[in-house]
């Protein structure tokens, strides 16, 4: 059976978002790949795909454009299978250090990357909540936003918004108890060649990623009980 899907965060060929939209096109889904502005990549995947994908623009540092999509959304479609939050942002000072960082970039970084999500979540849960299997949400994190495991002093800006979203999908894993409807999971992707380089030494590509992530999501749907922060090789990470 076809899923419905929707990745946030699609715009970039060499990005997760995009290779996530390509492997649940190639799988005979039918894919929502949201993007802030137009994307020459997904207008060509559209003429390859025209009935199965649709492309929805949305800025997720806005309710207003979250909620208009989310309207938009609901014309065309009638429920969702699976949400991926995956779109994130840094600020210019993500490499830097406590004394030389702007602090004042934190709060957009967590705006756009942890309060974004939910504003996604909220917006589009009643179409997940028509889905005929549970309703899956997938919120792409990081190792970076584990509190626990911290050992960088740069990142300041990025993982304190991935450990805001973590924290997000554990109140929402107890806004959405006893609802077998809804299932929830905040996950480290491994380390990805996300800007398409060739010098990059991460060992996924953006594509291994998404094929190793598409399956583990689906073994994930109904679990219920397991720990909520998990890694791309299925494993428990500490938050
Ligand atoms: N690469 C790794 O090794 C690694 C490791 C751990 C976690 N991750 C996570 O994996 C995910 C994908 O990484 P990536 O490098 O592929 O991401 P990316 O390309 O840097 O960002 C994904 C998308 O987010 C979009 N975005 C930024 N601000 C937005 C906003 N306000 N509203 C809507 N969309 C917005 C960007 O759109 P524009 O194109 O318009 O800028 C971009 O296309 C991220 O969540 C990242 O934190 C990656």
């Amino acid at each position: 059976m076809s899923r419905n899907v929707m990745v946030t965060g699609t715009g970039r060929a060499s990005g997760l978002g995009y290779n996530l939209v390509v492997r649940y096109l190639e799988l005979g889904d039918n894919v929502v790949a949201t993007v802030r502005k137009q994307s020459d990549a997904l207008e060509s995947l559209k003429e390859k795909y025209p009935e199965r994908l649709t492309i929805l623009t949305m800025d997720i540092g806005s309710t207003a454009s979250v909620e208009a999509a989310a309207d938009e959304l609901k014309q065309k479609m009638d429920h969702l299978d699976l949400l991926i939050n995956n779109a994130v942002t840094v600020s210019p000072d993500c490499d830097k250090g406590f004394f030389e960082a702007d602090l004042d970039y934190i709060a957009k970084t967590v705006d756009v990357t942890a309060v974004g999500p939910m504003r996604v979540i909220k917006a589009f849960y009643s179409l997940l909540k028509k889905s005929e299997m549970t309703g899956l949400i997938m919120n792409i994190s990081s190792e970076a936003g584990s509190i626990s495991k911290c050992y960088r002093t740069n990142l300041i800006d990025y993982g304190m918004a991935k450990a805001a979203l973590n924290m997000a999908t554990m109140n929402l894993v107890n806004t959405f108890k006893g609802d077998r409807s809804i299932n929830i999971f905040c996950i480290h992707p491994g380390w990805i060649r996300t800007d398409g380089r060739a010098d990059n030494p991460a060992p996924l590509s953006s594509y291994e990623a998404a094929c190793i992530l598409e399956e583990l999501f689906e073994k994930r749907r109904n679990d219920f009980e397991g720990h909520r922060f998990i890694t791309n090789e299925g494993k428990d990470y500490p938050f």
